[in-house]
């Protein structure tokens, strides 16, 4: 089929790329020169692994093309795929101006019968506003298809080539013949429903997973108090089937693009039909609470006194084999700490440049290597689990911390690893672990 996706951010992009995979005409269209520019050359404007690869391959099969010129690329598709950004506005509602722009452009340029699809996350009734405002500007017959997209950054080509399922919200029985075709070699578990249900399906899943995630915190959060160790209450909750394993780590709380936005824009959409969406309003709040977590354990070791405090940071972005920091809870971490005198030196394996980018936050020592934050702490806080941080020799690190205090947000390390090192241990929703130095520091009751 001959497709063109428009917006080259991580959704557009990853499955422009795989939809060529799959043995489709892919063009990947994206206002920004730059972006097409950096893509034309063979780079990729995101980082994902694997993707670089897999877009050279299909350009060098002539699957896959990139422009900036939107009219001749929709001119050559018979199905087009809008991937641009819905970022939050400051009430948290979705910003649907990109959205309508494209859908205006795509209108004018169409040149007979499309499919259009958005894969981009819109609040509920959007497509059907966007199909009236394209008729609008267009006499062209066409079909609307909601589309949403479930991939995770950092897995985002094996989620797009094996998801778990694929929506397909279609206004007529052709085009959703059409569109599932189109997917059938992905998976059998495809479900083809009204518009509205599926723009729902997506803000419900995130908004499920979000559920999830500060549900866990909390027993976590309980756990520390009593004495229990939320992996294993995790785990032994998991064997459930209709718990489930996944999305049960408990940590220092949920960033990125997707989370904080849908849950927001979810707990929006009921509040404009006068619901109140109690249940996702305390999600929320949990969340912001958690980022907390290590800042309290921090507060408690160092009796309140932080001011003048050496901490070292471990990990920027807001989950690993990712460089995005959007919404990431190291920002409000490390903000707190150098609005109260703390002097951070923080380390991420790839994620400083963009954060230094996005967040302004000044008096960070932005260090090179993992050792070198730790060089002469007074405690470390690691706030995502990067591999490369598991495999740090501990023995190593004790050493030029100036104090074994370290403060695990993502319970990276287990008691074995703990052995022969003097370390004190905080982690989240486990029993607190002291190796060497059991008088002075007592368990903490957070
Ligand atoms: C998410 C959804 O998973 C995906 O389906 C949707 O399309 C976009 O949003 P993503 O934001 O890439 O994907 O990351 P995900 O792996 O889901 O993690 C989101 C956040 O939750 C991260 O900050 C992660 O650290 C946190 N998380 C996840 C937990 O704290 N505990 C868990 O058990 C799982």
């Amino acid at each position: 089929m001959n497709i063109t996706v428009i917006g080259t951010g991580y959704v557009g992009l990853v499955s422009g790329i795989c939809y060529a995979e799959l043995g489709n005409r892919v063009i990947c269209v994206d206002k920004d020169p730059r972006k097409i520019d950096i893509l034309n050359a063979g780079g990729i404007p995101i980082y994902e692994p694997g993707l670089k690869e897999l877009a050279a391959s299909n350009r060098e099969a002539g699957m896959l093309t990139f422009t900036t010129d939107l009219q001749d690329a929709v001119r050559q598709s018979e199905i087009i795929i809008l991937a641009v950004g819905t970022p939050p506005l400051p009430n948290g509602e979705a910003n649907l101006s990109y959205i309508n722009q494209a859908a205006i452009e795509i209108a004018e340029a169409m040149n007979g019968y499309k499919i259009i699809a958005v894969k981009s996350t819109v609040p509920v009734g959007t497509n059907e506003r966007l199909a009236s405002l394209i008729s609008d500007y267009t006499k062209e017959r066409f079909d609307s298809i909601s589309l949403p997209e479930f991939l995770r950054e950092g897995s985002a080509i094996q989620d797009t080539l094996n998801p778990d399922r694929i929506i397909i919200g279609a206004s007529s029985k052709s085009a959703a013949d059409v569109m599932t075709l189109l997917h059938i070699p992905l998976t059998e578990q495809i479900v083809v429903t009204d518009i509205r249900s599926a723009e729902m399906i997506k803000y419900a899943s995130n908004a499920f997973l979000a559920t999830k995630i500060s549900f866990i915190n909390e027993i976590a959060n309980i756990c520390e108090k009593v004495g229990a160790d939320v992996t294993k209450v995790a785990e032994g909750m998991g064997y459930d089937r209709r718990i489930g394993p996944s999305f049960l780590k408990a940590g220092i709380g949920y960033g990125g693009s997707c989370f904080p936005k849908d849950t927001s824009a979810l707990i929006q959409i009921a509040g404009h039909v006068d619901y109140e969406f109690k249940l996702l309003r305390s999600v929320v709040e949990v969340n912001q609470d958690q980022r907390f977590n290590v800042i309290r354990k921090l507060e408690t070791i160092f009796h309140h006194e932080l001011h003048g405090k050496t901490i070292a940071v471990w990990g920027l972005s807001f989950k690993p084999n990712t460089d995005d920091v959007r919404d990431s809870p190291a920002a409000e971490i490390i903000q707190h700490l150098v609005d109260n005198g703390v002097k951070v030196k923080a380390y991420d394996p790839i994620a400083t440049e963009n954060f230094r980018s996005i967040y302004d936050i000044n008096g960070v020592d932005w260090c090179l290597s993992a050792l070198e934050a730790a060089q002469s702490a007074d405690a470390l806080c690691l706030l995502t689990e990067w591999e490369e941080f598991s495999r740090v020799d501990l023995g190593t690190l004790q050493k030029v911390l100036s104090s074994p205090i370290l403060i695990d947000g993502r319970n990276v390390f287990e008691e074995e690893d703990l052995l022969g090192t003097e370390f004190v241990y905080y982690s989240v929703g486990r029993p607190s672990l002291n190796q060497g130095v059991k008088e002075q520091m007592p368990v903490l009751q957070f």
